[in-house]
């Protein structure tokens, strides 16, 4: 285990993001924005940088990946569930789902998976590909709505809708069997999803007991519907 989760080094340097006091790490925004920046830099190019309109966005989902219980509580943020990232096209919900991977990696961690790319290993394997996400790990289905419908032999299948259906079995009986341990949100298996569809469209696609599925098992967060296209 890293014993200093809150000192981050990008090649020979160190930044500190926080301090310890009382065995606890006290994370300070600033100095997390400052690292989010310079880590943007290196992983999307130097145009780069924390935009001040998404700065409370933002802030929300550093007190979420740092799992700050307090904080997450005040702003209706459950740490226990996972996260629903919506916005407009290019606003930069992927870049960011994959910048904060790197902030508290021993809080929240996850694997980032195109929806695209589900769909066509189903295309090509089939229902297997289906229990693959059955799994009590953490994933993050990136970009949920553009994926076509699958098809395996031509035997159709709502695919994100079914994994969906089964990450949220999954949620539920993780959350009850851990329900007496400590570290409960550690225990979940969570889903995020970032996606460009709103509620209502998510609904459309996939039904309504997908919709209050997600609900049950993710915080939505929402990007202004103004949010620019960040794309060059
Ligand atoms: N904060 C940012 N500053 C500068 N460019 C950014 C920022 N966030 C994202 N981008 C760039 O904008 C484009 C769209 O970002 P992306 O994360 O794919 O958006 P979305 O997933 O919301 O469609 C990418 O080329 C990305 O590198
Ligand atoms: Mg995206």
């Amino acid at each position: 285990m890293n014993p200093t989760p809150h000192i981050k080094t990008e090649g020979t340097s160190k930044f500190q993001i926080g301090e310890i006091r009382n065995n606890t790490i006290h994370y300070d925004f600033e100095k997390i924005k400052t690292y989010l920046n310079i880590k943007g830099h290196m992983l999307f190019g130097k145009n780069f940088r924390i935009h001040k309109e998404d700065e409370k966005l933002i802030f929300k989902l550093c007190s979420y990946f740092i799992q700050d219980h307090h904080s997450c509580a005040q702003m209706g943020i459950d740490t226990s569930k996972g996260l629903l990232l919506t916005g407009p096209v290019g606003c930069g919900k992927t870049s960011l789902m994959k910048l904060l991977l790197h902030l508290a990696p021993h809080k929240t961690n996850y694997s980032l998976v195109p929806t695209r790319n589900i769909i066509f290993n189903f295309n090509t394997s089939g229902f297997e590909v289906l229990e693959k996400y059955n799994q009590t790990k953490n994933y993050c289905f990136d970009d949920l709505g553009v994926e076509p419908t699958g098809s395996h032999y031509a035997k159709e299948c709502n695919v994100m809708g079914e994994i969906l259906l089964s990450r949220y079995d999954l949620f539920t009986q993780t959350s009850q069997s851990h329900s007496l341990s400590f570290s409960q949100s550690q225990s979940h298996s969570k889903t995020h999803i970032t996606t460009n569809l709103n509620v209502d469209e998510i609904e459309k696609k996939y039904g309504n007991r997908v919709r209050s599925r997600l609900k049950q098992m993710m915080n939505v967060i929402a990007y202004d519907s103004n949010s620019i296209d960040k794309r060059q």
